[in-house]
């Protein structure tokens, strides 16, 4: 927004104003809607999956414990946003229970013949708490609170980083000290995390999604401590919800894991083009503005990542690339046009981090096809290719490796789609492998030019050939 410049608003309300000015768009009433961390209301098409995990937890609200549940799924199927809507939901009615029981047992007090005693029963439940006033006899009627734990094993990746982070979850529940994140033996975190759950008095749902990083990083004691812990603990009751996008997942534990964390299993099926247009619907209507996109688009990025494997987090990812740059145009509309364009974004973004992260003799053979399309090589030969790699290897002073491991670095590139090679056949003349670029080439170098490579910028390799293929 240029300044003196007049400020009008779409529905003239003075409330959008700071949103208008702070990005200067007209397309995004609320960017919150499309992150990740948000969790809509409603989710479409999850209904089967919602109910039937309902229907095994709901047992915890009664008192009993749930048996373990294994979620499964591909990417983008709504395993985590489920399990935390309904993770919130849980905790919410519990809680709503709870209060409910000591209203009652307060307007019963109250009406007590005796009004000293009266004050006094409502003087204590503030002073001690509720559970507390109502003796262990009482309390047993009333059922235990449900608590719910939500971990991140891609974070939480060690048995002491998982223990330690339910226990300071607890501790923020009764307020106790919380255990340092590294330090202690492991034993002792144990003994802590125990003594923490049977403080809580509680049922405690402990969601570990991810769960598959965490076996194959640190192996499934964890999850054997965790699925025997209820044979340890005296008050509270642990159920556990494991999540995994790898359907083999339970075959690598141990078998007695297995067939506890397993007791219940659960698929989340690829949403398809339709189920995906009416999700991306409905979080546009909440992100956007009346009347500032296409309903095309929404089909369009419903299309695509159901393509894709019918992944929604791809989906939203499309639909909010695409806002932001028909923001950053200053577009009054979003329209298919930056659809088109956050696809190439998105894919160039990957292509960038693969880059990046890449070895730097990897880096180099990279380097060296793209160098040679810009020489007009689009398609070059693995002779050819060595001698430019070497070239630059030599430039930079690194060790220049043999041909065999330079073919390796190519299978690796070609693994990550970064070049494509070919074995082609010149009939009587033998055949040879070709190997092309699969990607763009003036950004890719932009990006592989940007460390130690920089000092090889603008070098051009020499062509054995002096013809092309
Ligand atoms: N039915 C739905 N309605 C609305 N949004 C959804 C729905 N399903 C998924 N999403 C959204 O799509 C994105 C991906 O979903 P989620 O994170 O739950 O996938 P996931 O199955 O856990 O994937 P991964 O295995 O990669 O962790 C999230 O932003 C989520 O809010
Ligand atoms: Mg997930």
């Amino acid at each position: 927004m240029l300044k003196g410049e007049q400020v009008s608003y779409l529905d003239g309300s003075v409330g959008d104003i700071f949103n208008i000015l702070d990005t200067g768009g007209r397309i995004f009433k609320n960017r919150e809607v499309l992150r990740y961390s948000y969790i809509p209301e409603t989710l479409p098409h999850r209904d089967l999956e919602i109910q039937t995990l309902a229907r095994i937890l709901v047992t915890s609200l009664k008192g009993s414990t749930p048996s373990n549940i294994m979620l499964y799924g591909m990417t983008g199927t709504g395993k985590t946003v489920v399990s935390r809507l309904l993770m919130k939901a849980l905790t919410d009615r519990s809680d709503l229970l709870r209060s409910s029981m000591q209203k009652r047992f307060l307007e019963l007090t109250a009406s007590m013949s005796d009004p000293d005693l009266s004050v006094a029963i409502n003087n204590a439940v503030e002073l001690l708490g509720f559970d507390e006033v109502m003796g262990p006899d009482l309390k047993k009627d009333l059922n235990r609170p449900v608590k719910c734990i939500y971990i991140n094993c891609q974070q939480m990746d060690t048995e002491y980083r998982v223990m330690t982070q339910i226990a300071n979850r607890l501790a923020a529940f009764t307020e106790d000290d919380r255990l340092p994140v590294s330090g202690l033996p492991v034993d002792e975190v144990h003994d802590r995390l125990l003594a923490k759950l049977d403080e809580t008095d509680s049922l405690t749902i402990i969601i570990m999604d991810e769960v598959d990083r965490l076996v194959y990083k640190s192996g499934d004691d964890i999850l054997y401590t965790l699925t025997r812990i209820n044979e340890e603990l005296v008050r509270t009751r642990v159920s556990l919800i494991g999540i995994s996008n790898n359907l083999q997942f339970l075959e690598y534990l141990d078998s007695r894991v297995k067939s506890s964390l397993g007791a219940e299993e659960l698929v989340f099926n690829p949403y398809n083009a339709a189920q995906l247009r009416d999700i991306l619907s409905r979080r546009a209507e909440e992100a956007f503005y009346q009347g500032s996109f296409d309903p095309d688009v929404v089909a369009h990025c419903a299309a695509i990542a159901a393509n894709e494997n019918g992944d929604a987090r791809k989906a939203l990812d499309i639909l909010r690339v695409s806002a932001e740059l028909a923001e950053r145009d200053r577009s009054p509309k979003l329209t298919d046009l930056y659809v088109l364009q956050a696809q190439k974004k998105i894919e160039m973004d990957r292509v960038s981090q693969v880059v990046r992260t890449l070895p730097i003799q990897t880096k180099l053979v990279l380097l060296s096809v793209l160098q040679l399309k810009l020489a007009g090589r689009a398609r070059t030969t693995t002779k050819e290719l060595f001698e430019a790699y070497s070239f630059y290897a030599g430039r930079l002073d690194l060790t220049v490796l043999g041909r065999r491991q330079v073919v390796n670095l190519m299978s690796e590139l070609d693994k990550l789609g970064l070049i494509q090679s070919k074995v082609i056949s010149f009939g009587r003349h033998g055949r040879t492998t070709m190997v092309e670029a699969s990607v763009p080439t003036t950004e890719v170098l932009a990006c592989l030019q940007e460390g130690l490579l920089a000092k090889v910028k603008g070098m051009r390799p020499k062509l054995i050939y002096s013809t092309g293929f």
